[in-house]
């Protein structure tokens, strides 16, 4: 098979198409990705020579490029999106062109080109949950303009399954944590700041909920639905992990032998949703999916978490050739918007040890999602 990835120098987008290149033989893979500041070369890095991999530069709103490489797919998958809940209160605008424009532009073509899509999508279109569960069929209540881009999206999908028999499947996961992820995020950011002995800021009071799950368990979901999930429908895909943010923050303190009184509470996010919470029992029965388990590892080792960290800073380098990082988001980790790190490194642990420091990564993190009970990970 063929296949379109949208978006996939990005965090999610990268780590599906390395799964697909490691663990299949079947696929080949055309990535566009048009290198906005989520995206990093560096992600694919170890893939970039694969005889089953091309990469071309390009916007999901370019309608001309968009109609020549589904024209040459058998079907797409869409990650390309702007994900960052913060960017989305400060200006919402980019996010209504890539996650409504884009995506409704890759429905158009995929429909009048009789191709499959799986467009990619979040728990955060059902809002705050405080106590219940969302199911696929639960209603939509989006808090940021990011959540109603993506509702928006799904909405256009389900207009074009009724009414051109589009052959779309929506899968929507919680939040996603592993190798690559971009240094905004809660995880990667409170490890760069942690370990700087710089201050975390934890929205509001850190009772705010989010159910994590790894991001190869997401991937495997998303590949799982590409190739049998049902036409028109969406899939649910979580990992009965729900966190609160002050255990996340505290957790990753204590394995890299930090202390607490790092973490700052600061002003809360505007329309900051309390819990996103979602039942994934459809596609545990329907597709035989369910969340890989990760074993127990001691990861307390100092020199881990130091690994993890020069990691960190190495995917974020290039996340943003010639561009700035939001310097309000990793304050003092920059200077002058350059990172503090020297190309040298990045290219000494990619060509030698970034197989292990991804290895130190999941065990890092698959330790502390497994301790304090708060999941049994065995892989
Ligand atoms: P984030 O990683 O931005 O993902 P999302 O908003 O899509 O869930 O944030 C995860 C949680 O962590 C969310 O409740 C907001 C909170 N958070 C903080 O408390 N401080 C921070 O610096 C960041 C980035 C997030």
């Amino acid at each position: 098979m063929r296949l379109l990835v949208t978006g996939g120098l990005g965090f999610i987008g990268s780590n599906f198409i390395i799964k697909i290149l490691k663990e299949t033989n079947d696929f080949e893979i055309v990535n566009v990705d048009a290198e906005l500041f989520g995206s990093n070369q560096q992600n694919l890095e170890g893939i970039k020579d694969s005889d089953r991999y091309e990469f071309v530069k390009g916007n999901i709103t370019n309608k001309n490029l968009m109609t020549e490489l589904i024209s040459k797919c058998d079907s797409v998958v869409n990650f390309a999106a702007e994900s960052f809940v913060d960017r989305s209160i400060n200006d919402a605008n980019p996010f209504l062109v890539s996650n409504i424009r884009g995506a409704f532009t890759l429905m158009d073509i995929t429909t009048k080109q009789k191709k499959r899509m799986v467009q990619i999508s979040t728990d955060e279109v059902f809002g705050s949950l405080e106590s219940t569960t969302a199911t696929e069929e639960s209603k939509f209540n989006p808090s940021s303009p990011y959540a109603a881009t993506k509702a928006a999206a799904e909405l256009l999908a389900n207009s074009y399954t009724k009414t051109y028999d589009s052959d779309i499947i929506i899968t929507r996961s919680t939040n996603n944590y592993g190798p690559r992820q971009f240094a905004e995020k809660l995880i990667p950011k409170t490890i760069i700041l942690a370990i700087q002995n710089k201050k975390i800021p934890i929205y509001g009071n850190g009772k705010n909920i989010r159910d994590w799950i790894y991001v190869d368990d997401h991937c495997e979901a998303a590949l799982l639905c590409l190739l049998k999930g049902k036409s028109g429908l969406s899939y649910n895909i979580s990992s009965n992990n729900e966190i609160d943010n002050l255990t996340i923050v505290t957790k990753i303190l204590e394995i890299m032998n930090k202390p607490n009184d790092l973490i700052e509470f600061v002003e809360d996010r505007p329309g900051h949703d309390l819990r996103y919470s979602m039942d994934s029992s459809k596609i545990n029965k329907e597709l035989e999916w369910k969340v890989g388990t990760y074993e127990h590892h001691d990861c307390s080792s100092h020199f881990k978490s130091i690994l993890l960290g020069e990691m960190y800073y190495n995917s974020l380098k290039d996340s943003a050739p010639g561009k700035k990082i939001s310097e309000k988001y990793i304050d003092g980790f920059m200077q002058n918007g350059e990172l503090k790190i020297t190309n040298k490194k990045w290219v000494e642990y990619n060509t030698t040890t970034n197989n292990n420091l991804i290895r130190y990564w999941e065990e890092l993190f698959t330790g502390f999602l497994s301790t304090k009970n708060l999941k049994v990970i065995t892989k």
